[in-house]
């Protein structure tokens, strides 16, 4: 509309989104911000437990996370897949195999997210369900770190695939072919149910589902 060309929407978005979606989220704002002048922008990133602790004090207007809470009356909409993979440096003696056990798997020193990461949930639970049990050797609160310590030579880890550069290259760092991966999952936006968005929420939330819907066709288009 043309209150929407002159900028007339106005007023500030409160979004918090988890760690692997700091990748995606903000680079979108850009385009976002320069349609819109008028709005002003709070993110916040954490892990899945401190998303949840904000979206219980509706501290927010919108919510990027993996898991849909279940104890929580939400509204949810998934909008792009966030595949985790596993990810060893690249001159790793596994680096070049081809569907490795995960028993194999659990012979290398492994690098874990700390308590309260989706990321860490999903990966214990996928070793729980085929009765494995890894090596930790280290627990760290960032995926960054992670990928700095797995570079270095630390150990093994399991990330989202979001975490690698935009179309998932990296130099130092190969995504191995293991068994049961990658852990299929999606990016949600949650709000709680029956709370009113502001007209800034809903504009952020049409533009968000449809940037995600492009991004997936660039990405699978390219990969071909
Ligand atoms: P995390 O979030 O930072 O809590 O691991 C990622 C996820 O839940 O997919």
């Amino acid at each position: 509309t043309v209150a929407d060309l002159k900028g007339l929407k106005q007023g500030q978005l409160r979004l918090a989104v988890i760690t692997t979606a700091k990748y995606f989220v903000p680079r979108l704002l850009g385009p976002f911000c320069q349609r819109y002048p008028g709005i002003d922008i709070a993110l916040q990133v954490t892990n899945h437990s401190g998303i949840l602790e904000r979206l219980t004090d509706n501290l927010d207007d919108l919510y990027v996370m993996s898991q849909v809470p279940e104890h929580l009356d939400v509204v949810f909409q998934p909008f792009l897949d966030n595949p985790l993979v596993v990810l060893a440096p690249v001159n790793h003696p596994l680096a070049h195999e081809k569907n490795i056990s995960l028993s194999r798997l659990a012979e290398e020193p492994f690098i874990m997210r700390e308590p309260g990461s989706g990321t860490r949930k999903a990966v214990q639970q996928l070793f729980a369900t085929h009765e494995t049990t890894v090596k930790v050797k280290l627990e760290l609160g960032s995926n960054e770190a992670i990928k700095q310590a797995i570079a270095g030579g630390l150990g093994l880890s399991v990330l989202s695939r979001h975490t690698l550069t935009p179309d998932g290259a990296n130099s130092e760092l190969k995504v191995l072919d293991v068994e049961h991966f990658p852990i299929h999952r999606n990016w949600y936006v949650v709000y709680p149910n029956g709370k009113q968005l502001s007209v800034v929420a809903r504009t952020y939330l049409e533009y968000l589902l449809d940037a995600a819907k492009q991004f997936s066709t660039s990405s699978s288009s390219s990969s071909d």
